[in-house]
């Protein structure tokens, strides 16, 4: 986090391995990403990008079907990468670096001939023997690569360092989490593995450590004395698409709650680090998790969506997608009510929503200022009073409002709430970015700071855990409970209409 992202504090030199080279996150964001970094002039100077994947292909084939799927992302305008073009000298410096390995993550040989490569690449490019290993494979491949990569002798660092980028998820819930990182510490280091929550690549996200504690104005008032609640939403419009099998073993809650969520609820209530050191900040973010209270069984609701009309078109059911059961009793929306047992918070309540199917695509962090005293406005129409809040909009749109009441001219004292906004877009000029940008950027430098710990991980699915044991045992009968394109069932108002409060509009 610290210093910016220069040349300098990047590596001069390392190969990057990618297992799963032909899958879907290589070619719709690691690619991209790297291109970006390419085009900026910040990636190592001496590189090499070796992609494995079981399908047989020859360098060429690899590189020409990126560049086919970068084309195509160009031109469907469609996704994260927002180049209005490929920049053909960016790409040949970049395919240059590119060669690719047949082989499947199971078989022994698969690393004997990764090792082989990787010295012969090193011999022609000067790497110095660093290389990361970047697991974008299914999570069922990230023990039984890391065990290889150890018996291959390539987690050793006599000749170089090496680091291990996992994606998620990692684990289903707190003891495979628990197990996963017994099995790779067995293996690694722990500052050789870089837990991946793509959410931390966020501008947005980073930025909400600079708005805190870089401006004297809001850490002075972000605490139970100022704050009555904090709500924080991630909206998702679209459904399940293609991937029903993968969503029918996972569901709403251990897809997004114990990373996305968490890791905003960590930026928004972790205590000030004493300095940008990467475990330094890990650390605070752990003891937010290590402080959450408990959750009872009514501190957290589920839905599903039916049938419904999304931007006026029709669309399905959950139980009407692709490789889902008729009767899936899988949550595809989920609320949560979070108490922080710390000085800072306790009393104020984190409500957590994320679904799918609903209005729009919106992420936002919204803090519910406490209302002033009105003996003042005893007389004036303050029914019209709207609250104070500070609202992180994290996508789209990227930017912080502040709403909060001014008198609206006239004779008389009316009050009206009103908004100051700061929008990313109008005030920086910024440079196409996928996310995954910064993650690899610092992976390649070594900086730890936005990739998760394995405390972390585990304490966050502690929180989860007595939820996911609640719902395992009593089988939902009300699903689909809210119908696609509405803002989420019934149950998730009542959730915060219990304490007297109500959610945001989706947008
Ligand atoms: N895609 C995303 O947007 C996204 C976002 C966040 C996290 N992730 C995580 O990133 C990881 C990769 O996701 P993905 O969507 O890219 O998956 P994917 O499309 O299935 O890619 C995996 C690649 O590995 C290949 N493969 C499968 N089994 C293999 C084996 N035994 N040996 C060698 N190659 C094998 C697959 O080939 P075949 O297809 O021919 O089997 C495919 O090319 C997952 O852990 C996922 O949870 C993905």
């Amino acid at each position: 986090m610290s210093g910016g992202r220069s040349r300098e504090r990047c590596t001069p030199c390392c190969a990057l391995v990618i297992f799963g080279a032909g899958g879907d996150l290589a070619k719709r964001l690691i690619t991209p990403a790297l291109y970006n970094l390419a085009k900026q002039d910040q990636l190592p100077e001496r590189f090499a990008i070796v992609g494995i994947d079981h399908n047989e292909k020859t360098d060429d084939e690899w590189r020409n079907g990126l560049h086919d799927f970068l084309e195509q992302l160009v031109k469907s305008g469609k996704g994260e990468f927002e180049a209005q073009n490929i920049d053909e000298d960016v790409w040949g410096r970049l395919a240059k670096t590119m060669s690719y390995i047949a082989g499947d993550f199971l078989e022994p040989d698969t690393y004997a001939r990764l090792r082989d490569h990787l010295q012969e690449r090193d011999r022609k490019e000067d790497l110095e023997g660093h290389a990361v290993f970047y697991l974008a494979a299914a999570d069922r491949f990230f023990g039984p690569i890391v065990d290889a990569l150890g018996k291959a002798g390539l987690a050793d660092e006599e000749n170089g360092w090496r680091r291990v980028v996992i994606e998620k998820p990692f684990g289903h819930d707190l003891p495979s989490a628990k197990a996963l990182n017994a099995r790779i510490l067995k293996v690694l280091r722990e500052d050789q593995i870089y837990r991946i929550d793509h959410f931390l690549g966020k501008e947005t996200v980073q930025n909400i450590m600079a708005l805190r504690f870089t401006n004297g104005l809001f850490e002075p008032i972000w605490n139970r004395d100022r704050i009555d609640h904090v709500q924080i939403t991630v909206a998702e419009s679209i459904g399940i698409g293609t991937r029903g099998k993968f969503y029918e073993q996972t569901g709403a809650l251990r897809d997004m709650v114990p990373n996305h969520l968490f890791q905003l609820v960590a930026m928004t209530a972790m205590e000030p680090p004493t300095s940008f050191d990467a475990d330094e900040i890990r650390t605070k973010k752990a003891e937010v998790f290590k402080a959450v209270h408990p959750l009872s069984p009514d501190a957290a609701v589920s839905g599903q969506y039916g049938p419904g009309e999304i931007g006026g078109k029709k669309v399905a059911g959950y139980r009407e997608e692709p490789n889902v059961a008729k009767d899936s009793p899988v949550e595809t929306y989920v609320a949560l009510r979070l108490m922080i047992d710390n000085w800072r918070w306790a009393g104020v309540p984190f409500y957590l929503r994320t679904g799918k199917r609903l209005p729009d695509r919106w992420t936002e962090i919204a803090i519910h200022f406490k209302h002033a005293p009105l003996a003042l406005f005893r007389d004036t129409p303050v029914g019209t009073l709207g609250p104070d809040w500070l609202i992180l909009q994290i996508q789209p749109d990227e930017g912080i409002r502040l709403r909060f009441n001014a008198k609206r001219p006239g004779t008389e004292m009316h009050l009206e709430s009103v908004a100051m906004d700061f929008k990313y877009a109008d005030w920086f000029k910024q440079a196409p970015a996928v996310g995954y940008e910064t993650l690899l950027y610092d992976c390649f430098a070594g900086d730890q700071t936005l990739f998760q710990r394995a405390d972390q991980v585990e304490a966050a699915w502690a929180v989860v855990q007595p939820v996911l044991d609640n719902w395992a045992k009593v089988r939902p009968k009300d699903f689909p409970n809210y119908a696609a394109g509405s803002a989420g069932p019934a149950c998730a108002d009542e959730l915060v209409q219990r304490d007297g409060r109500a959610w945001r509009p989706i947008r």
